[in-house]
């Protein structure tokens, strides 16, 4: 729903659960956009290689390529396909993966579909990453894959010393900017944006489902590589193009985001109050770990009462232990109703446990 609420269960409820992170999945104009590209048709008939492409993939593309700096990007019809279509691309079973502990599914996914042997390293641990590159040295081609900024965490991985060790082992590194495009960056470029890096150095894939609140993956570099991506990348080549609507959704979006660094201001100002801390940057995913899953679940539930809807992120999807309340901010979500939930938050772990 549009001002940061969502429906639930015939309730309107705040909504801290969405990854819309600068409310542009209900924007006027965006809608706006959508509804104008959907008299092209509801779907786009075919992959893009028969017949499916169409001029707002490219103007798409291409506004994509001008926000991240580099010389192209790609469209995949989710972040997911774009992993998955980026690594079985260019990676192959003599290769080496080193993976952040963290990293999203996604990227485990794609690492493992695509046979190379795969090594995990603790979250965020450089030099146990540093250690791992040493003993391959020369063997074989070594890829370090992280999210720019965790999903289930909310921190940065530090990319200009991760590079550093990546130059140092001649290793490549994929970043998945995820949750980083749009919301850092004075432009809201992302991670590279913020750390000021150039794509030259590294892969980045990214998705247009979050800040920029449509559909579809991209991956951003080199032409080489956009050109190698069209020709290889399976879930590209044998999945159905995206429908026009999410087309002029994700360009409208992705036109807006440099502009609006009034949304990101406020959006920082919500994390640091969430937070209370001072620190840059202010990440909208604020994690609140209560340990075990009914400890969580409990406390979604108390929250929903309260009228805030709230994620509780059990494991799997996070590791066992570490069962959290995710709570994700967005531009639209008004100073008063987070300092009401930030009070909130401070009586949860004084709770019963739910018997769910
Ligand atoms: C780090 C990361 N990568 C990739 C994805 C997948 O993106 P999409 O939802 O566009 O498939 C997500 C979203 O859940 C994510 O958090």
């Amino acid at each position: 729903l549009p001002g940061g609420k969502i429906l639930f269960e015939d309730r309107t409820l705040w909504d801290f659960s969405s990854n819309n992170y600068l409310g542009l999945a209900q924007h006027p104009k965006v809608l706006e956009a959508a509804a104008r590209s959907a008299r092209e048709g509801g779907g786009s008939g075919a992959s893009r290689l028969v017949s499916g492409n169409s001029p707002l993939y490219i103007e798409l593309e291409e506004r994509i390529a001008e926000l991240k700096r580099t010389e192209s990007a790609l469209v995949f019809s989710s972040g997911y396909a774009a992993n998955l279509g980026l690594f079985g691309a260019l990676i192959d079973k003599e290769d080496l993966i080193l993976c952040d502990r963290l990293n999203h599914a996604s990227l485990i996914d794609a690492a493992r579909l695509c046979g190379a042997q795969l090594r995990v390293y603790p979250h965020l641990d450089l030099e146990r990453l540093q250690h791992r590159l040493k003993r391959n040295a020369g063997r074989r081609r070594a890829w370090v894959v992280s999210d720019g900024v965790f999903s289930m965490d909310g921190d940065l991985a530090p990319l200009p010393d991760m590079l550093e060790i990546c130059e140092r082992y001649d290793a490549i590194l994929i970043i998945d900017d995820a949750h980083g495009f749009g919301v850092l960056g004075e432009r809201g470029g992302g991670s590279l944006e913020y750390w000021g890096l150039s794509h030259d150095s590294m892969i980045v894939v990214g998705t247009l489902s979050k800040a920029a609140g449509a559909l579809g993956g991209y991956v951003a570099g080199p032409r080489v590589l956009t050109d190698t991506l069209i020709n290889r990348a399976r879930s590209l080549i044998y999945s159905t193009a995206l429908p026009p609507a999410a087309l002029g959704a994700a360009l409208c979006s992705v036109q807006m985001i440099p502009e609006m660094k009034e949304e990101r201001k406020h959006l920082g100002k919500l994390s640091r109050l969430l937070c209370s801390r001072d620190e840059d940057p202010a990440i909208p995913i604020v994690p609140i770990m209560l340990g075990e899953s009914k400890a969580t679940l409990s406390a979604a539930s108390f929250l929903r009462e309260q009228g805030y809807f709230v994620a509780a992120i059990r494991p799997p999807t996070v590791p066992k232990g570490t069962a959290r309340l995710r709570i994700s901010l967005s531009a639209v979500h008004p100073l008063d109703a987070v300092e009401s939930l930030a009070s909130l938050c401070k009586t949860l772990a004084t709770l019963p446990k739910s018997d769910q």
